[in-house]
């Protein structure tokens, strides 16, 4: 855990557009900066940086927020994460809280794991390079496979020596913990004996997301059949298999920028591709792909293509990854190579363009894929249709989104000849049996054909709603908020001073009116502990608040289309307002939100009045519409509205 002061005075040094600077290139344009999108492939830069504000926004793809936003979304790092990336930025230390003697040994033993790695790593590398026997056995090889030396120093591939104990004996003259080593994997114990686990073969490092070495393939180089053609680290306290693909850390940045990532079957399939300039490809090394490695893509983008060799039982083995992937709720394609070749060879004997357009025109659609396969293996066989129309519906059910579900039935219906109906009843009972296991069925995730319910956000589209007028006042204080305003006292002719955030506090105070968005009367609670301290706080205050809510909300307020557009750049007189405008404004802006809470109020009494029978309380309530209704005439006259709810 960060400290609250620490990750304030983050906040207060960390300079937006330095941050965003560090990736992307920006040119100043007035009083902001423009460059190109890091989220989205453009050409013309619509990407816009504001130093004032701290905060960014992309008026191409809509993506926005302030400093930490930025580094979560584009370095794919967790809060914390990236305050700690800001901290190193900017040599801040961390203060970090509630670090027990245990917490901080397990750390201090992880660290070690991944120095020792490393060093192994280094020592590989030098090998390769340097050594007589790693450059004539290691080195050739590689270079015999087309392997350039820039993509070899990238990947950090390196050779280990055909000896018993090579390099445990130099990482222990060098002050690694046999311990140490053997939790690495990288060292056996044998009768009281240190031996290397990898011998005589070449080593393909494998990196976690931040580019730390966490385990090792090892490539035998003899055609020996006896053994095994990879030998891998063994899982370790920072190696777990199922949660790793082998390659994400050079791709992660390529299929962020593709918006798809290539799902490859080995270690040379990605180093070929990538060094081809296909780089948003990885690969789940041997084993068969899990729930955990579908989510650390999907972290990064919805669309996975798989590239597989031909071979009938790397097909078959694709099902299941198609269904995990659905289930998902990504959407998956899928390349078969030609019968012989892998990603690897092809990339090898092809021109990168021509790599590009086969895979590009030849990736199916999953339904696509799974419906010709298995035609082809069932051809006119009645029975056999009626199990593949089956198999096919039970991959379409395995998609969380109805939307799509339903899309995939259509096309499902198309294509298999049969009719829709018949696919969306099979469809529906599979749906229901599956949350039905769950114990816990969701109609909506059925098919229905009544249209769908309004949607919130449309309401909210409601000029008259109070939703609406609260996202405007809010909208409104968070840019006028420390203008100053000045309230002249009528009996004694005593003027005083105060912010527009300080007199929409006070009225709204005074009548005990509150949000209904529980996130603004937090907004307004700020604005209040600010009054009273007699600071001033900025609407990028807000948006670089450590509540992550407030500070959400706060940049979609501040950006949405309406405020932030070209328009009210250009229209810089809209913030020139002057102090008696402003006040105007701000007495208005509070006035029209009182009228509407007191609408709203009315309405409730009349409809309790409804159902009630005591005499008293009927006396009472209508008592209370009584004084509101007076309260309503006068607002409404002052602001010389007519009463139009
Ligand atoms: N694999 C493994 N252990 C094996 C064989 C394979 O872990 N005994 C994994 C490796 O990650 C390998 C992947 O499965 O990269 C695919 O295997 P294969 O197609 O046989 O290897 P290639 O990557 O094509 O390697 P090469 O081209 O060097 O033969
Ligand atoms: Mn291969």
């Amino acid at each position: 855990m960060i400290d609250q002061t620490t990750i304030q005075s983050i906040l207060e040094t960390a300079h937006v557009e330095e941050v965003i600077g560090d990736f992307v290139s920006l040119k100043k344009r007035g009083a902001n900066y423009l460059g190109l999108c890091p989220f989205h492939n453009e050409k013309t830069p619509s990407f816009s940086v504001s130093p004032t504000r701290g905060i960014y926004k992309c008026f191409g793809c809509g993506k926005a927020g302030n400093v930490v936003n930025f580094v979560m979304e584009h370095e794919h790092y967790s809060y914390p994460e990236a305050l700690k990336y800001l901290a190193k930025r900017y040599s801040i230390d961390i203060e970090e809280e509630e670090m027990t003697p245990e917490k901080q040994q397990e750390l201090d033993e992880r660290e070690s794991l991944f120095a020792a790695n490393t060093f192994v790593n280094q020592y590989f590398i030098r090998n390769l390079f340097e050594s007589e026997e790693g450059k004539a056995i290691g080195l050739s090889y590689f270079k015999q496979r087309d392997f350039r030396e820039s993509t070899i120093r990238e990947f950090g591939l390196g050779y280990a020596h055909e000896s018993w104990d090579d390099y445990t004996k130099e990482a222990l003259k060098n002050g690694f913990k046999k311990e140490v080593l053997i939790k690495t994997g990288l060292t056996i114990e044998k009768d009281g004996k240190l031996f290397d686990r990898f011998r005589g073969r070449v080593m393909f490092p494998i990196h976690n997301l931040t580019g730390t070495v966490i385990g090792f393939g090892a490539r035998i180089l003899s055609s020996d059949k006896s053994k095994a053609k990879y030998l891998n680290s063994p899982e370790s306290e920072i190696y777990f298999k199922s949660k790793v693909l082998y390659g994400i850390y050079f791709a992660r940045t390529a299929i962020v920028k593709q918006n798809n990532c290539y799902l490859v079957e080995g270690y040379t399939d990605v180093i070929s591709l990538h060094q081809a300039g296909i780089q948003n490809v990885v690969s789940s090394s041997g084993t068969s792909l899990t729930i955990d490695q579908i989510k650390l893509i999907k972290r990064y983008t919805p669309n996975i293509t798989i590239l597989y060799d031909g071979d009938p039982a790397g097909i078959k083995a694709s099902f299941r990854g198609i269904d995990l992937i659905l289930e998902q709720g990504l959407n998956v394609k899928v390349v078969l190579f030609p019968e012989g070749e892998d990603p690897d060879s092809y990339a090898k004997s092809h021109r990168t363009s021509e790599t590009e357009e086969f895979i590009t025109k030849t990736a199916v659609d999953f339904l696509t894929f799974k419906t010709n396969l298995l035609l082809n293996e069932t051809s006119g066989d009645p029975s056999g249709r009626a199990t593949l129309i089956k198999e096919i519906v039970q991959s379409i059910s395995l998609i969380p989104d109805p939307i799509n579900r339903t899309v995939y039935i259509q096309e499902c219906s198309v294509v298999m000849g049969m009719p829709e109906q018949t696919l969306m009843n099979e469809l529906n009972k599979l749906v229901r049996n599956r949350f039905g296991k769950k114990n816990d069925i969701e109609p909506e995730n059925l098919i229905h054909e009544e249209p769908k319910q309004l949607l919130e956000s449309q309401l909210e589209a409601d000029p008259l709603s109070i939703r609406f007028q609260e996202n405007e006042i809010m909208r409104w204080v968070l840019t006028y908020g420390n203008h100053l305003i000045t309230f002249k006292d009528e009996e004694n002719g005593n003027e005083e001073t105060i912010s527009v955030a300080a007199y929409f506090v006070s009225d709204l105070e005074e009548d005990q009116l509150k949000f209904e968005n529980p996130i603004y009367n937090k907004i307004f609670d700020e604005y209040k502990k600010a009054t009273l301290n007699g600071q001033t706080v900025s609407e990028s205050f807000f948006a670089n608040h450590p509540d992550k809510e407030i500070a959400q909300t706060t940049i979609l307020l501040i950006t949405s289309p309406y405020h932030l557009s070209e328009n009210w750049e250009k229209n810089q007189i809209f913030v020139k307002l002057e102090s008696d405008e402003l006040k105007q404004n701000a007495i208005e802006i509070l006035m029209a939100f009182k009228l509407r809470l007191i609408g709203k109020q009315l309405k409730e009494i009349a409809k309790k009045m409804q159902h009630v029978t005591d005499e008293a309380e009927i006396f009472v309530l209508q008592q209370q519409h009584f004084e509101l209704k007076k309260l309503e005439i006068l607002i409404a006259k002052e602001l010389n509205r007519p009463l139009n709810y």
